[in-house]
């Protein structure tokens, strides 16, 4: 339509025209759920109804809605700086966040790259693995090796070593020079497991198997989410982490962890790599933060990666890679009001006190109808549901609408796996609502 006949107001109850992502839109636009505001531990519907929020948003708001903090912060900032050029500029803010996250990375992961999405990161990842082994010599190293069930977001890059076949098929080839480890679940040997499996460990040797088949000169970067997410809360299995850090040294390949789900408390420390005591040589970080406030996500990489880039004129760019809002002020002033959230309120510690009593809660939900297994670790639980005969991700499909139209519960679906991850500010009581809310509805869909 041109400009001069286009109507000067918008259409706020026509649904048409916003291509909702991962999302059934002809479903949802039949029967839309819209959230008008949020606090704490709960949504409200654009009709006033009160939503518990079981899974932080995409398990993202940590922190719980609209900390008043954070708020603050935001729009502090907001009426300060709203945008310097993220390119030969920066603001203050973006340094002091980088630097209070480099103080909570593990091991020498003392820089840190700023993106958008967890999806950029990813990508930003992959691509200083690659140029660093360009920099220092091993450009032969072009192979990226990812794992089966892993979800690295939509970025060419990240669905390429991504492992989740509707996220790939579509999309021609995408990179090149990619491999898979295989994932890391076994119902039959791992079932009603509470945090790690002791079966699996020995996966992780199938990158022996890679080296062999494409040589450790040409392999640049293994990259693995410590915990598989989207797919379903895969936890890794006993020591699987360990060797596989064993494997990338003694092959001189870089271990990237995605942590943009695990990141901030989520499993009880501020890192995965913290619990699992596995310091790779990059982390992916997102959601968690800037609470979701404002999009924000980064890379952070070891002092010898970032120092091998540091050659050449001093007037060059080091590394011809950024985005246009990468460090943002908005994000930056969220994010330190973030860490500082967790940190007052011991967050992280929280999350750790509580895992027992949420798997406690979730695995109370074995034998309820069509349970075939659940898995737990952090505050976060996966609970697979046998599909309806020819028809897979229906039962788990009407599961969240019915928890989320009828009992006022909101836990994510992946197929027909629900998937809880609350807010870390989850009290037990809460962590019982959404425990009762999902018994309920498994009996509802039986
Ligand atoms: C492990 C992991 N990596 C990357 C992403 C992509 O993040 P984004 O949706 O912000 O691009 C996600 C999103 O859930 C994720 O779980």
């Amino acid at each position: 339509m041109a400009l001069a006949t286009r109507p000067v107001t918008s259409v706020p109850n026509d649904l048409e025209a916003f291509w909702v992502p991962f999302t059934p839109n002809r479903a949802f636009k039949k029967n839309p759920r819209l959230i008008a505001r949020a606090k704490d531990m709960h949504y409200y519907t654009v009709d006033g109804k009160a939503v518990m929020d079981g899974s932080a948003g995409m398990w993202c708001c940590n922190a719980g809605h609209n900390r008043d903090p954070i708020v603050a912060a935001i729009q502090q900032q907001a009426a300060e700086l709203d945008y310097p050029p993220a390119f030969q500029f920066s603001h203050p803010k973006a340094f002091e966040l980088a630097s209070r996250i480099a103080a909570l990375a593990p091991g020498d992961l003392d820089h840190v790259f700023f993106c958008n999405s967890g999806s950029e990161a990813v990508d930003t990842a992959l691509k200083v693995a690659l140029a660093y082994n360009n920099v220092r010599g091993e450009a032969s190293r072009v192979r990226l090796i990812g794992r089966e069930r892993g979800y690295h977001g939509v970025g060419f890059g990240g669905i390429s070593v991504g492992g989740i076949v509707a996220n790939r098929k579509m999309f021609g080839t995408a990179l090149s020079g990619v491999d898979h480890l295989p994932h890391t679940y076994n119902r039959e040997k791992q079932a009603f497991t509470k945090g790690e499996p002791e079966w699996g460990a020995h996966l992780a040797d199938d990158l022996d198997r890679l080296v062999a088949l494409h040589d450790a000169s040409t392999i640049a970067a293994v990259i693995v989410e410590p915990m598989s997410g989207s797919t379903g809360v895969l936890p890794p299995p006993k020591g699987y982490l360990q060797r596989l850090r064993q494997i990338c040294d003694k092959h001189g390949i870089l271990l990237i962890f995605d942590e943009v789900i695990t990141g901030f408390g989520r499993l009880g420390h501020c890192f995965a790599s913290e619990r699992y005591d596995v310091t790779p040589d990059m982390i992916t970080f997102a959601k968690g933060v800037t609470n979701a406030a404002v999009p924000m996500a980064g890379v952070m990489a070891s002092k010898g990666i970032y120092d091998a880039f540091m050659t050449g004129p001093e007037h060059m760019v080091e590394l011809f890679h950024g985005y246009t809002y990468s460090g943002h002020p908005l994000a930056a002033a969220a994010g330190l009001a973030t860490l500082d959230v967790y940190k007052d309120e011991g967050l992280f510690e929280r999350a750790q006190k509580l895992e027992p009593v949420f798997a406690e809660a979730m695995m109370s939900l074995k034998g309820e109808p069509n349970v075939e297994d659940i898995r737990t670790v952090g505050l976060l639980a996966g609970i697979d549901l046998a599909p309806m005969q020819g028809k897979p991700g229906l039962r788990g499909y009407e599961a969240t609408e019915r928890m989320y139209h009828d009992i006022n519960i909101y836990v994510r679906v992946a197929m027909d796996t629900l998937v809880a991850s609350p807010p870390l500010i989850a009290t037990e009581n809460d962590i019982g609502e959404i425990r009762d809310g999902i018994a309920k509805v498994l009996r509802a869909v039986a």
